[in-house]
């Protein structure tokens, strides 16, 4: 086979500018109370917090006077926030309500931005981009997550790398094998059949694998042991700021009780911080032995392991387009690139579109 290099004009790199458009989450609802939160989020500094009402308010972490971090500062149980260096004082719609040392002015010519954010249990959702476009129902939907048929183990990690590293390691599970041989990996894994579909700007990788047990992970929880098995997953890249993973285990021989089918599906939503450094959150949920709430935690424990084998393959890489002097170095593409790199033409698009509209 010829070589399958794509050349890099028309698709996405590290250094493509990050898409603004388009709803990334900002935090856990768990993690927001009525405290001031920091947090970059596109290369824009935010402070937040829950308000008495119980809304989530989101603003510039920069004073609009001399730029001190707001997020340093005080926040009065009236929800304004009071900036911790001469004291102007910010309203939760980010409008200046007081000036200290000029308190007979109207204060109102100053004020600081406010993002739209929207609350979607159990994740925040920011919009940073034109407000205009904030289309709420361009949330994707994880709503099921909340049911109590499925069980789920999570996490948070601050990645120093790109988001579409991390997009890129989800688009080809062809290295559960080799970064996750112990917890994910079966003999026969890498050579899956993969099909490939796009819908939209949606991008899914369709793998099949016949005969092979259960990865190591979830043996006992799914109690299917080493019975072979079916072995179907789905990773799609939906949005700049999430990917859906969706596996299905089918026992043909319906070895427990007759149970046929079980499912893990995993939820990553992926925010760039800053060009080069990225924050992921992972839910890895299951449909079975899902009561188990012990379960769960350990799902957390063992499922974080593995999510960290990716950060640190992640980083190494960073590190080595950062330190290794190679002007020349590209990237080959092999066959089971085939999803990601069509998920960085996409975003090559929605970047180049960005632009052109500004
Ligand atoms: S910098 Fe905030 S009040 Fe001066
Ligand atoms: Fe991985």
């Amino acid at each position: 086979m010829g070589s399958l290099n794509t050349g890099t004009n028309n698709i996405a790199d590290r250094n493509t500018p990050l898409i603004r458009n388009c709803w990334y989450v900002l935090d856990w609802s768990h993690d927001v109370k009525s405290k001031l939160k920091n947090r970059m989020v596109l290369n824009q500094d935010l402070v937040y917090f829950r308000t008495k009402s119980g809304e989530v308010t989101a603003l510039q972490n920069r004073c609009a006077h001399r730029c001190f971090p707001l997020h340093k500062s005080t926040l009065h149980t009236n929800d304004t926030i009071q900036c911790g260096y001469h004291g102007l004082t910010y309203n939760v719609d980010g409008e200046c309500v007081q000036i200290p040392s000029a308190m007979n002015i109207n204060p109102s010519f100053i004020s600081i931005q406010k993002y739209i954010i929207v609350e979607r249990k159990p994740m925040i959702w920011i919009w940073t981009g034109d407000p205009e476009k904030a289309d709420e129902d361009l949330i994707p939907d994880y709503d099921w997550i909340n049911d109590d048929q499925w069980g789920y183990g999570s996490g948070f990690y601050h990645v120093k790398g790109n988001y579409l590293a991390i997009h890129e390691n989800l688009m080809d599970i062809t290295h559960f094998q080799y970064l996750h041989g112990a917890a994910l990996g079966t003999p026969k894994h890498a050579e899956a059949q993969i099909e490939v579909t796009v819908e939209g700007n949606t991008v899914n990788n369709y793998r099949l694998n016949e005969g092979e047990p259960v990865p190591e992970l979830h043996k006992e929880a799914s109690g299917l042991g080493n019975v072979p098995i079916t072995r179907h997953a789905h990773s799609t890249f939906v949005t700049p700021g999430f990917h859906n993973a969706i596996a299905l285990f089918e026992d043909k021989e319906g070895t427990n009780n007759g149970r046929v089918e079980y499912s893990p599906r995993i939820l990553h939503f992926i925010t760039p911080e800053t060009q080069y450094t990225s924050l992921y959150w992972w839910m890895f949920a299951r449909d079975f032995s899902v009561p188990d709430k012990n379960l769960d935690d350990w799902y957390t424990k063992v499922t974080g392991k593995v999510f960290e084998e990716d950060k640190d393959a992640i980083e190494w890489i960073e590190d080595l387009w950062v330190k290794d002097e190679r002007p020349n170095f590209i990237e080959n593409n092999v066959p089971s690139d085939g999803g990601a790199v069509k998920m960085r033409k996409i975003i090559h698009q929605l970047s180049l579109q960005e632009s052109n509209d500004s």
